[in-house]
């Protein structure tokens, strides 16, 4: 035989031991991987789900405004509504009802996501249209809905403080702005990141952190499809995608403009009834659920997502172990991180 005949030869086999190796299945599978062995995980590269993790580097002196700022009605009109009005932290960051009530009990359209870990989203408000939380404050402020405000009522009022005033003197060098109110907020709710649930401390190694459903909910929570889109430190909050991929969750309801989703930030079709993915961490703490606040329990809202967002009837028991393990996503401490 000649060489390159023979070589010709050699990689024909090859091909087909690749063939064949495809066709049988053989695909690395990280999830088989992970679960065949019943340890926790010390690969976090082979999870859709990523540990929590204190923030870094934050300004104790500004978080600390922050907080401070965030249960002061002043930053409403007639100074009855805080922040903590409708995120209460200790309650998992937001107001149980179905749609939030502002000033003068105004009904707003959509359900208060929490604020907990909030910092680490890739967009605020359920259709996405703040970029940061900097720019986000400037929505409840003035929303007529909400503490019906403006900035420079706020930058007023606040002024008249002098000892609120000082500290912003000592933390800003430009002292009181609408900027640095702003910026003080978002500086207390990234300090907000809810560390050492059960969940995660099984995936950080505790093999006796979960329980068998909790483990088992996982597993479903995987090989259903849940984790394709509730994923990362979040579990949620890295992506938009539509609410009734496999269905119309609209049909046969009546509808208000904020079910349009992220349509009503671009204007584009296929933006249509678009949402953030929401976060599920502490979720168990913060029924009802989903933008308008229509699922009153998590079982529920498991079957609504099996129907709308996969295309089928999740079996109860299935359903049963997705609550357990969402149960196990929610932290025991769920106040600020700073001066960790
Ligand atoms: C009257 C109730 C109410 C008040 C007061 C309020 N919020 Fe909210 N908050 C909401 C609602 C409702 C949403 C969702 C709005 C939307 O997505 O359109 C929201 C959304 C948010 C979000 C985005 C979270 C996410 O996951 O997208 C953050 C952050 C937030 N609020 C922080 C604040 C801060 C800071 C203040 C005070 C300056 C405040 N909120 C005052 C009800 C309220
Ligand atoms: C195709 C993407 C996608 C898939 C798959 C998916 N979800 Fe969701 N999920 C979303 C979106 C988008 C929302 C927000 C819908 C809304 O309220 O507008 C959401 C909302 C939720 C909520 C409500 C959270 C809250 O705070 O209101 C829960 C709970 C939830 N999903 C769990 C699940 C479970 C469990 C599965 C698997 C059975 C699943 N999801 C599959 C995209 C998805």
């Amino acid at each position: 035989m000649t060489k390159p005949r023979a070589l010709g030869l050699i990689a024909l086999v090859l091909a087909l031991m690749a063939g064949v190796y495809v066709f049988s299945g053989h695909q690395p599978d990280p999830a088989a991987l992970y679960f065949n062995r019943g340890n926790p995980v010390q690969d976090e590269a082979l999870q859709p789900i990523v540990p929590l993790r204190k923030p870094g580097a934050l300004r104790v002196d500004r978080i600390r405004l922050g907080q401070q700022l965030f249960s002061d009605a002043r930053l409403s009109r007639d100074g009855t509504v805080s922040c903590a009005s409708c995120h209460v932290l200790a309650a998992g960051g937001t107001d149980n009802r179905r749609v939030s009530v502002g000033i003068g009990g105004a009904l707003g359209q959509v359900n208060a996501p929490s604020v907990l870990n909030s910092g680490l989203s890739f967009a605020q408000f359920w259709d996405g249209r703040a970029a940061t939380l900097e720019l986000q404050a400037a929505g409840p402020i003035h929303n007529p809905a909400e503490m019906d405000s403006s900035w420079s009522q706020v930058v007023a009022r606040l002024n008249e403080d002098a000892a609120l005033r000082k500290g912003f003197q000592a933390a800003y060098s430009d002292g009181l702005t609408a900027q640095n109110i702003a910026s003080a907020l978002a500086n207390f709710e990234r300090s907000l990141v809810t560390v050492n649930s059960r969940f995660d401390r099984y995936l950080l190694g505790d093999s006796t952190a979960l329980t068998e459903d909790e483990l088992s909910g996982y597993k479903r929570f995987r090989e259903l499809g849940c984790s394709s889109c509730h994923q990362g430190v979040l579990i949620g909050g890295n992506m938009f995608q539509k609410f009734g991929v496999l269905g119309d969750y609209f049909a046969n309801r009546p509808m208000v403009v904020a079910d349009l989703g992220r349509f009503n930030v671009t204007g584009r079709e296929e933006d249509r009834h678009v949402f953030k993915v929401p976060s599920l961490r502490n979720v168990a703490l913060t029924a009802p659920y989903f933008h308008d606040g229509s699922a009153l329990t998590l079982a529920e809202a498991i079957q609504v997502m099996g129907r709308y967002q996969l295309g089928r009837d999740l079996e109860h028991e299935d359903v049963r172990l997705i609550v357990a393990f969402l149960n196990s996503l929610t932290a025991p401490d769920l106040g600020s991180r700073v001066g960790e």
